[in-house]
């Protein structure tokens, strides 16, 4: 028995629940739908969402619903959703359990956006490595569309609404939601220079929302019970709702846990995940992602909420908390994960595409114990030379593990090079000279 109540994990746990249409109706799916559409005015159901503070799931946390206000009113002509299911954010992978094990959830949420924002077509763009999840959704969709949930003159109502799969071919940089826009009409993902948002030139030049899976996922039960219900839930009046988290790394249970926000860490890696696999001391957790600094224990009783972690110097970002026992070698860490990212540059901002090889360069140096002291202040002049100054936030996320690294575990760094600086003046040493 789950202490918190699961929303969006609730169906899939049930014994048996297989995912297919009759699945989801029989445990009230759909119903959210037939409540709105053709019933309420789309604008309602934005403010539904506006009132609910639900705020997006995939890294930034903006509020759903004034992302969706956005959108120019009175405009003519085609309008579109783009669901957001590239997920390659290391350590994160609550988006694909909600996909393969309840996919009809968010098309329904995708179905609820479409209605809201008066879009008649949206795609799902979805990471090409996720090869069961898109067939998955396929054939959800194509349920869907026999039922009458999809296609034209949903429901009898006269509104028109298609789902379409996009399969993407795996490059991290195509999550970034501009950069997924231009990979989805068919060019190379690249980020674009904002302003103008989606909101007013997306998919093909048209007005476009993008949202992450989630959040998508969220609108059904919002819908359905009632933003002030949603609203309760977590910390409210800026973190409503649950969160999917995705616990990897040194733990006992590794897993997705759907908490409200507002727990705290300790009780999501101690109780939920089963504290740590061989009972050793925490040594640092990565709190959203790899995008996201990492945290030491002495923030364990930070709340799982945007502000609190804000205030702890790092964000919730996608969701995904990566935990290191006593033990692990930091530097090591983060030069695997700038590895990540030196590989994932797409190479449109020269800070990013040249920092990001230096940084590795410099990082593999240190941990070769082939480092010098200088090299630290080489990191961060270099991490202080892409931050902020790239097109999208991937330069910002990319020195996120070095520059926290160096906060909370200078230490080791030092230390590696004093091994180093030590074996080179033994090399210097002439013959004899140590007797
Ligand atoms: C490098 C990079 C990668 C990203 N990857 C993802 C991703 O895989 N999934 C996602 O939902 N958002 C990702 N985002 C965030 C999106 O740009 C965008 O903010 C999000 O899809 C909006 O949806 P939301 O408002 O529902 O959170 C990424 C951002 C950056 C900068």
């Amino acid at each position: 028995m789950p202490k918190h109540e699961l929303i969006l994990l609730k169906n899939m746990m049930q014994p048996g629940y297989t995912g297919s249409l009759q699945d989801y109706e029989r445990a009230g799916g759909y119903q959210a739908l037939r409540k709105v559409v053709g019933k309420a005015q789309p604008a309602e159901v934005t403010a539904m969402v506006m009132k609910s503070g639900l705020r997006g799931r995939g890294g930034a946390g903006f509020p759903t619903g004034v992302k969706w206000g956005f959108l120019p009113k009175g405009y003519v002509g085609p309008r579109y959703l783009c669901c957001n299911a590239d997920e390659s954010e290391p350590g994160t992978f609550k988006d694909r359990q909600l996909i393969e094990r309840d996919p009809h959830q968010i098309l329904e949420g995708i179905l609820l956006a479409c209605y809201a924002i008066g879009a008649e077509t949206a795609y799902i763009y979805i990471r090409g490595e996720f090869v069961l999840g898109a067939k998955i959704l396929e054939q959800a969709i194509a349920e869907a569309r026999t039922a009458g949930y999809i296609g034209a003159n949903i429901l009898g109502a006269g509104i028109t609404a298609n789902v379409w799969v996009h399969r993407g071919a795996g490059a991290y940089i195509c999550g970034e939601e501009t950069a997924l826009l231009e990979s989805l009409e068919g060019k190379r993902g690249l980020p674009r220079v904002k302003p103008p948002f989606p909101a007013t030139h997306g998919l093909y030049n048209k007005p476009t929302v993008v949202n992450n899976v989630e959040t998508l996922a969220n609108l059904p039960h919002i819908v359905g019970r009632g933003p002030e219900w949603f609203a309760s839930i977590g910390s409210p009046p800026k973190s409503t709702g649950t969160r999917v988290f995705c616990v990897s790394g040194h733990v006992k249970r590794p897993g997705n846990y759907e908490v409200p926000m507002g727990v705290t860490f300790r009780e999501l890696i101690y109780e939920q995940a089963g504290g740590l696999r061989s009972d050793k001391l925490l040594k640092a957790f990565i709190p959203g992602g790899a995008s996201a600094p990492f945290l030491t224990p002495n923030h364990l009783d930070v709340k799982l909420d945007f502000e609190s972690v804000a205030a702890a110097g790092s964000m919730l970002g996608s969701g995904g908390v990566t935990v290191m026992e006593e033990g692990t070698d930091m530097v090591w860490a983060a030069l695997r994960l700038m590895e990540f990212f030196y590989h994932e540059s797409c190479g449109k901002c020269s800070p990013c595409r040249e920092g990001s090889s230096w940084l590795v360069q410099t990082m593999r140096r240190i941990v070769a114990k082939r480092g010098r002291m200088e090299d630290l202040e080489t990191l961060v002049d270099l991490c202080k030379n892409i931050e902020g100054r790239t097109v999208c936030a991937f330069g910002d996320a990319s020195v996120a593990p070095i520059m926290s690294t160096l906060k909370y575990w200078r230490p080791e760094y030092v230390a590696l090079i004093q091994e180093a600086e030590a074996a080179n003046l033994i090399k210097l040493e002439p013959a004899g000279a140590r007797h």
